[in-house]
C-alpha cells in the first residue's frame, strides 16, 4: 500500500514536496518527499550515504533545500535556522551528539531556551527540576548538574533525547536514536515513543535496526543514493523486501567467518585492574584475564557500565596511572604511557565516540587517513601528500567509503562513512591488534557485511582482534571466543560453539 501524499488527507502534519539539496560534488537529494502523520511513526531507512540525515536537517532548518518544498499543517514553511522550526514546533535528536562537554546535563538540555525568573536571570533551580523531570522519565540515573563530558556516550545520547522531548514538539525527528544506546535503553525510549504518539506527535524515525520496525513503525519510506525508492505501511513488508527496497538487489546470505587455525599468541592480560575514575575505593576493570592469538576474533560482550570500553581503554595506553595488572604483547611485557606508545608496539583502538576521539572533522579523509602513520614511518610524512592520497584511495576503494574524493573534509560524509575511515586510518598503521569498540553502530547492514568480510581478511592476514559489541547477533557471527563481562568482571568465557544468546546475556547481567 503506498502512503498517500494527498495534502486533504487526515491528519498530516508535515509533507515535504520534492526536495533537492546538493554540496560540492555530490548530489545528496533528488527529489524527494515525504509525509508524516498525527500520532504516527514514520521510518526514514536507506544505507549510508542516501540522504536521510540531509533530508532531516533541511526539515529542522539546519540548512535551506536548493528546491522543493515544506508543508507544515498545510501552509508552506521556510526556516532560517532550527530555532524557528523549533518555534513551528519541530524537534530533532540529532544523529552526531551536538552536546558541550563543559556545560552540565540540564545547561546542555535547555541550551538557547533557558527558563528565566522574573528578573531576566537564568533560573537554574527550574532548569534543573524540569531536566530531573526528564530524566526521571528517561530512567537515566545522572544528576541534571553532572557535566556532560562525564557521562558515557550512550548517556549523552539518552540527554540528547530528553532535550528533544523537552521542547514539547509536535514533530520530533529522531535521526539513529538508538544506535549507541543499551537495549534497557532502547525498550525505555520505545515506551516514551508509544506514549508520544498517544499523545499526537508525529515521528520521523531513522535507524539501521530493522528489528526496531514491527515495534513502534506506522510506515517507512526508503531512500536510495539521495532519491525516493518507495513508502509502505509498516506491517505491508518483510525484513527482505524493505533490505531489497534499501540495497536495490538481493543480499546474499548473512556474514560467515572462514575458519583458519589461529596463529601465536599476541596479547596476554594478567589480572587487570582500573580504579574507577569517580568512585573512590571502587574499580572500573576489576581482574580481568585473558589472551588473543593472531587471526583470531575475541569478543567482549557486557552491558553499559560493565567495563568494556574502559578495558579497551586501559590496553591502549588511556589510563597509565589508574591501572595495574600485566601486559604482554608478542611476548613482551609493555605497559604503555599513552597511546602513541601503543601504535609503535602495533596495539591501536578504534573507539566507540568517532567525533570525540577517532576524527579530525575539519581534515580531509586522506588526511584522517594517514592521520595514525605520522611518525611512525618517515616516509609517510605530512608533506608526502601523493602517498598520503594513495594510502588513502586503497582504503575508500576497500571498505566502499562513499566520498566525491579523498579530499572531501570527513565532517562532511554521511555518519557510516565516516566510521569507515575510522577504521581506514587504524588499518593504515598495520597493527598487530586491533581494538574495535561497537565498530559497526551507524553501519547500514550491506556495509556491516563488508565490514565483516574486511575483518575476515584482516584476520587472515594475522592481525588479532578484540571487539567490543552490544549487539550479540554480531558477536556470535563474528567472535571465535566471546568473554563476558559484568560490573568491570570477567563473569565468562565462552568458545564460538558454546556462546548463545541465552548464556550470554544470563553472564552480562549484574548479580545483584
Ligand atoms: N555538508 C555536506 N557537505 C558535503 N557533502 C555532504 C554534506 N552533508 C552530507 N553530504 C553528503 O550527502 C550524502 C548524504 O549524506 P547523509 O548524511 O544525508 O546520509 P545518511 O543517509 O544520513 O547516511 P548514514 O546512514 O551514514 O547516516 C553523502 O554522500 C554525504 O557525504
Ligand atoms: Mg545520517
Amino acid at each position: 500500500m503506498a502512503v498517500s501524499t494527498d495534502a486533504t488527507e487526515v491528519g498530516m502534519v508535515l509533507e515535504a514536496r520534492g526536495i533537492s539539496k546538493s554540496f560540492p560534488g555530490v548530489k545528496a537529494l533528488d527529489d524527494v518527499s515525504l509525509t508524516v502523520r498525527r500520532g504516527r511513526l514514520h521510518a526514514l531507512l536507506g544505507e549510508n550515504g542516501a540522504g536521510k540525515s540531509t533530508l532531516m536537517n533541511i526539515l529542522a532548518g539546519v540548512f535551506p533545500a536548493d528546491s522543493g518544498e515544506i508543508l507544515l499543517e498545510g501552509r508552506r514553511v521556510s526556516f532560517r535556522n532550527p530555532r524557528e522550526a523549533r518555534e513551528a514546533g519541530i524537534a530533532i535528536i540529532f544523529q552526531e551528539l551536538n552536546l558541550i562537554p563543559h556545560l552540565t546535563v540540564a545547561q546542555n538540555m535547555f541550551l538557547g531556551r533557558e527558563p528565566l525568573t522574573r528578573t531576566g536571570l537564568i533560573d537554574d533551580a527550574r532548569m534543573n527540576r524540569d531536566a530531573a523531570e526528564w530524566l526521571r522519565r528517561l530512567k537515566l540515573e545522572v544528576s541534571p548538574q553532572t557535566l556532560m563530558s562525564g557521562l558515557r556516550v550512550g548517556q549523552q545520547q539518552v540527554v540528547e533525547i530528553a532535550r528533544a522531548l523537552s521542547m514539547r514538539a509536535r514533530v520530533i525527528i529522531m535521526d539513529e536514536p538508538t544506535s549507541a544506546i543499551t537495549e534497557q535503553e532502547v525498550a525505555v525510549l520505545h515506551e516514551l515513543i508509544h506514549q508520544l504518539k498517544r499523545d499526537g506527535v508525529a515521528i520521523i524515525y531513522i535507524t539501521h535496526k530493522l528489528d526496531e520496525l514491527p515495534l513502534i513503525a506506522d510506515e517507512f519510506t526508503v531512500m536510495r543514493d539521495g532519491r525516493y525508492v518507495g513508502s509502505q505501511a509498516a506491517n505491508a513488508a518483510s525484513h527482505d523486501d524493505i533490505v531489497r527496497m534499501m540495497v536495490g538487489r538481493d543480499l546474499s546470505e548473512m556474514f560467515s567467518r572462514t575458519h583458519a587455525e589461529p596463529g601465536a599468541e599476541v596479547l596476554r592480560v594478567a589480572s587487570l585492574h582500573l580504579t574507577h575514575p569517580e568512585r573512590a575505593g571502587d574499580f572500573a576493570v576489576r581482574d580481568v584475564s585473558l589472551h588473543l592469538r593472531r587471526g583470531e576474533v575475541l569478543g567482549v560482550f557486557g552491558l553499559m557500565g560493565a567495563g568494556r570500553t574502559e578495558l579497551l581503554e586501559t590496553l591502549f595506553g588511556q589510563h597509565p596511572k589508574r591501572a595495574k595488572g600485566k601486559i604482554t604483547v608478542d611476548g613482551r611485557e609493555v605497559w604503555f604511557q599513552n597511546a602513541r606508545q601503543a601504535i609503535d608496539a602495533g596495539v591501536v583502538l578504534a573507539p566507540e565516540d568517532r567525533k570525540r576521539e577517532g576524527l579530525v572533522l575539519s581534515l580531509s579523509v586522506a588526511a584522517n587517513t594517514s592521520l595514525a602513520c605520522i611518525g611512525k614511518t618517515e616516509r609517510l610524512g605530512l608533506l608526502d601528500a601523493a602517498r598520503e592520497n594513495e594510502l588513502a584511495s586503497g582504503y575508500v576503494t576497500r571498505l566502499h567509503t562513499k566520498t566525491p574524493s579523498v579530499h572531501q573534509l570527513v565532517r562532511n560524509l554521511s555518519g557510516g562513512n565516516q566510521q569507515k575511515v575510522v577504521l581506514s586510518k587504524w588499518l593504515a598503521t598495520q597493527p598487530k591488534v586491533l581494538l574495535l569498540d561497537e565498530p559497526t553502530r551507524g553501519i547500514d547492514i550491506n556495509a556491516k557485511k563488508e565490514i565483516y568480510a574486511l575483518m575476515d581478511e584482516l584476520i587472515a592476514s594475522g592481525l588479532g582482534v578484540v571487539m567490543v559489541s552490544s549487539e550479540l547477533p554480531e558477536i556470535l557471527a563474528v567472535a571465535d571466543r566471546i568473554i563476558v563481562m559484568s560490573e568491570g568482571r570477567k563473569t565468562a568465557e565462552f568458545t564460538r560453539a558454546e556462546a548463545n544468546e541465552e548464556n550470554i546475556m544470563k553472564a552480562a547481567l549484574p548479580k545483584n
